[in-house]
């Protein structure tokens, strides 16, 4: 049932291609640059007079909603809001009319997005879901919705469904921005095109298994991490770090590389190893000047950079390079190699990493 691998995470990582292929089919319009999807057939009308969106998730499905968050707003221009379920049901959060409220999760039933999705319904948003699970509370209840279509995931940390989520978004966002016209027929195409060709470059970076394992030869033990990324990266180093803690139990923050100098950069010696994620998008620049700054205070850098990047090999410890996509898209293939790491380390260990202590694949209790 593990399909001949040792863990369901594993199997789970190294099924991305297929599984992010199953996200998309059917769903890509490549000529029109735009997408067909089914689960929100008759809401045009609210898609396209809501005013703004608000994104209701727990842990990695959290961090998919802050990628839906800079999409929305970088992409289909709708002003847009990310906040863990646990906290928006119980601030007393103001829910302004024409709001489209997405409630991102995995299984479908996690208690904190159930109820700050029910409080948002009732406060009158239109309510869509993003959930893998098929039939599930959360699809039930939801007016619209997508279903990821990842199959079960079992391993308690998140990988196949965190890719797909975001694979969601992305086609999400397309949809709002063609219905719209924030986003142009041209525009819409580069993405799709760029959709279409993920599971292939995800199938060559996990080739690089091995390459990690030795990486995490290297470093398992560490006794903190630290994960920067900017822009689209900046989740997914959240995301990394909270792979890592999960399920290897070694400390690890993510922060958005620049926040760096305003207290975190105190932590770095040369015993602290530094995830920076650092292709060639819209902020490599930025995020190349804050590699310097961690290397002036003697930290060790494993940077994941674009597969033709020049600049990088000769300045970092080690990089791990990825294909070139469209900056959207950027953080799924980034996130590839930090499952992998996360993975490795916590096996080297010798932690449980399908089910790590302490942690319950589906959290229905608040
Ligand atoms: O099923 P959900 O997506 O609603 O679950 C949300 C979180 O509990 C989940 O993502 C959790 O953080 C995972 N252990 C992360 O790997």
């Amino acid at each position: 049932e593990r399909g001949g691998y040792d863990h369901f995470m594993l199997k789970e990582i190294m099924e991305q291609p297929s599984t992010l292929r199953e996200t998309m089919r059917g769903r890509l319009l490549e000529d029109e640059g735009s997408v067909k999807l089914g689960g929100l057939t008759g809401m045009d009308d609210e898609l396209r007079q809501a005013k703004r969106v608000v994104i209701l998730g727990c842990g990695t499905s959290w961090h998919s909603g802050l990628i839906g968050e800079y999409l929305l707003e970088d992409i289909a221009r709708i002003p847009t809001e990310v906040e863990y379920a646990s906290e928006f049901r119980y601030r007393r959060a103001v829910v302004e009319p024409e709001t489209l409220a997405i409630a991102i999760s995995q299984s479908g039933e996690t208690a904190d997005t159930l109820w700050a999705m029910r409080e948002a319904k009732q406060q009158g948003a239109t309510t869509l879901g993003v959930v893998n699970a098929v039939g599930g509370t959360i699809p039930r209840e939801t007016d619209a919705g997508i279903y990821l279509h990842a199959g079960p995931e079992i391993g308690v940390a998140s990988t196949k469904a965190f890719t797909s989520q975001v694979v969601v978004l992305t086609m999400m966002t397309i949809h709002l921005g063609r219905l719209r016209g924030t986003l142009s027929q041209s525009r819409g195409r580069e993405i799709v095109r760029a959709l279409r060709q993920l599971p292939e470059q995800v199938a060559e970076i996990l080739k690089m298994d091995n390459e990690i394992r030795a990486l995490a030869e290297q470093y398992k033990d560490s006794k903190n991490f630290l994960y920067l990324g900017r822009g689209y990266n900046f989740p997914a180093a959240l995301e990394g770090a909270l792979k890592l803690k999960e399920i290897s139990y070694i400390h690890a923050e993510g922060y958005p590389a620049a926040e760096m100098k305003h207290g975190p950069i105190a932590l770095i010696d040369e015993n602290m190893p530094v995830v920076v994620i650092a292709p060639r998008d819209g902020v490599y620049d930025k995020v190349r000047s804050n590699i310097d700054e961690v290397k002036a205070r003697g930290g060790c850098i494993i940077a994941v950079v674009s597969e033709d990047d020049e600049e990088l090999a000769g300045v970092v410890e080690h990089v791990i390079r990825i294909p070139r996509t469209h900056d959207a898209l950027t953080p799924i293939l980034a996130s590839i190699p930090l499952q992998l790491l996360a993975y490795h380390i916590a096996v080297l260990r010798g932690a449980n990493v399908d089910q790590p202590r302490n942690l319950a694949k589906s959290v229905t209790v608040e």
